[in-house]
């Protein structure tokens, strides 16, 4: 049986793989996309949700808008690793696939307690839109069944020295969905910068030769340049493909039990996950965290991705 899904997310160059992976994959059911405010207002993050879809040929898979800010205090964004636009480097027209009428929370609402089977949550942004959900809907807790996020880091940030930029975001929405007692898994920094889309990578998309696999190689030099001037890094990591390739293959990421907390307080930490790899807290582990990945099964699955949606099925 497939796994239904919904993604929370910000496209974005990573959240945008990671649609297209959820979109094409046999072992997921993609019920709907929610987004939220992140690496560009929801605003932009809704259109390029719906550009990407657009572009792939993915109809039917309803997008609702979340929240546009984090639960306190103002939001940030990522332009200067995902562009103005949050999604720079690849043209688009006008997006064909339309935006659900409903807000983010509602649809969620809405789906988890219409869904026959709990619904796995596949947050890559911001926390905001769950944590909301969580606190207006603790009833509907029991339908979830389980949350595989990107964000945080068993060890340094990218957003500061210390947070990882999704958990940056909006620390009190992640401490919240840490501390919801739902069966969490954290796929950080510390796994996805093990897998960056190398040279070979981006010749095997463009090999496709087609107008999706343009867009794939397009975005992939845009945050490639991104990356290498902000960070140093030879190639970009895309964080976010990982949640939903974990879905498809539960052995692609090494996971360990571990209590994470959120730092909410530091004056130079704020946002850090506290990661207790070594029990020596005591705390009780609160979430499975990612600390390693099969490389070259990892990118397997993003390249027959895109190589499928590339080529429908003639109906
Ligand atoms: C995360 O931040 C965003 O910029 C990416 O889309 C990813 O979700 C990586 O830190
Ligand atoms: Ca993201």
């Amino acid at each position: 049986m497939p796994i239904p899904v919904i993604l929370d997310c910000d496209p974005g160059h990573d959240d945008a793989f990671n649609i297209l992976l959820a979109a094409a994959h046999p072992a997921v059911r993609l019920l709907g996309i929610t987004t939220v405010a992140g690496n560009q207002t929801v605003e932009k993050t809704t259109l390029n949700a719906r550009r990407v879809c657009t572009v792939a040929g993915v109809e039917g898979v309803p997008i609702a808008a979340g929240m546009a800010r984090p639960l306190y205090g103002d939001g940030i964004v990522a332009r200067n690793i995902h562009g103005e636009s949050g999604l720079d480097g690849a043209v688009f027209g006008e997006p064909t696939v339309p935006v659900d009428g409903r807000d983010a929370v509602t649809f969620l609402r809405d789906t988890l307690r219409d869904h026959p089977a709990p619904v796995t949550l596949v947050p890559t942004g911001p926390l905001t839109n769950i944590a909301t959900f969580l606190r207006a809907h603790p009833e509907l807790g029991g339908r979830i069944e389980r949350i595989v996020l990107m964000g945080g880091s068993t060890g340094r940030g990218n957003r500061t020295p210390a947070a990882e930029f999704n958990m940056a975001a909006d620390p009190e929405a992640a401490d919240i969905v840490l501390r919801s007692g739902l069966p969490v898994t954290m796929i950080g920094l510390n796994v996805s910068h093990k897998a960056p889309a190398t040279p070979d990578v981006v010749a095997r998309l463009d090999a496709l030769g087609t107008p999706l696999g343009r867009m794939c190689t397009d975005l992939l030099s845009y945050v490639g340049a991104t990356y290498r001037e902000v960070f140093g890094f030879p190639a970009p990591p895309l964080h976010d493909a990982l949640t939903v390739a974990h879905l498809i293959d539960p052995d692609l990421i090494t996971l360990v039990r571990a209590h994470v907390a959120v730092e909410l307080t530091g004056a130079h930490t704020r946002g850090a996950t506290v990661v207790d790899l070594d029990g020596v807290t005591g705390a009780p582990p609160n979430a499975y965290v990612g600390v390693d990945v099969n490389v070259p099964a990892f990118w397997d699955l993003v390249v027959d991705a895109v190589r499928t949606l590339s080529s429908p099925a003639p109906s």
